[in-house]
């Protein structure tokens, strides 16, 4: 099960982790509790950070990050900076990581309703200066459901005057999956990393497939492999 992983969100995670310039001893936000943030947590600790904090607004996603070691933020309760300051001491982190991408819903008051910039610009805040976001969640050129004219247009709102006085480096755009395959690969099989568990893979048949995407649609903390031929439990 840990293999099926290569295929996308370990990578993907992966990279988030690696373009966010996370090394030994940094402090890191992922934005996002989903597999690809789980997958970035889990990278962000192979990659030797101090402290993975992660943030979503899905208790039992946040329970799925504790599991394995992570910090976590309700972000209902607030903006990041706050609790942050109370895990760290200080409001800010190193490395920050967006797996939200366009789809993402506003923080405290505001939670539930979509708000596509709010990961980007709260990531701004509290990323230290000369620091770097990895930014593997989707962002899109037209989005016909957008909140607003310019969110159809995949424009947001964002705050980069925060981001140039504070000299971050931003890093998005599709994973390229083939240049950590390998390296990933083999810290599977050398028993370094377990990523199936730290996202609760689970495999089901093709005749659970429905089940399966109206679960994680729903926000469910599992990822789902689907398992036609049953090769996953040979
Ligand atoms: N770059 C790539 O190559 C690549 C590959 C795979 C996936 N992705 C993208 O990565 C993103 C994450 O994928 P996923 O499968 O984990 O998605 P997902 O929808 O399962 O998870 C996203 C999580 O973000 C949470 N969220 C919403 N608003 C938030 C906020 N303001 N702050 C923090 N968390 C918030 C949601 O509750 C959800 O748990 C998506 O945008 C996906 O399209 C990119």
């Amino acid at each position: 099960m840990d293999l099926t992983m290569l295929s996308d969100i370990f990578p993907t995670g992966f990279h988030g982790a690696v373009t966010a310039g996370v090394g030994v001893g940094s402090t890191v936000y992922v934005a996002g509790a989903g597999p690809v943030g789980l997958a970035a947590a889990t990278g962000a600790m192979l990659l030797g950070a101090a402290a993975v904090i992660v943030g979503d607004l899905n208790a039992d996603r946040l329970a799925q990050a504790r599991s394995f070691g992570c910090e976590t933020i309700d972000l209902t309760k607030g903006d990041p900076a706050e609790q942050i300051e109370q895990i760290l001491g200080v409001p800010e982190v190193d490395c920050a990581v967006d797996a939200v991408g366009f789809e993402a819903k506003g923080h405290g008051s505001d939670s539930g309703h979509e708000a596509p910039a709010t990961v980007l610009n709260s990531l701004m805040d509290i990323t230290a200066a000369g620091g770097a976001l990895g930014i593997p969640g989707l962002y899109v050129t037209g989005d016909p459901g957008g909140i607003d004219e310019a969110a159809k247009k995949g424009s947001l709102s964002l705050s980069l005057g925060t981001g140039w006085a504070k000299s971050l480096s931003f890093t998005t755009g599709q994973c390229p999956v083939m240049k950590y395959n390998r390296s990933l690969m083999m810290a599977i099989l050398n028993d370094k990393v377990h990523i199936a568990k730290n996202v609760n893979a689970q495999a089901i048949g093709i005749e659970d497939a429905p089940r399966g995407y109206a679960e994680f649609d729903a926000g469910a903390a599992t990822k789902y492999v689907l398992n036609p031929n049953g090769y996953l439990d040979a």
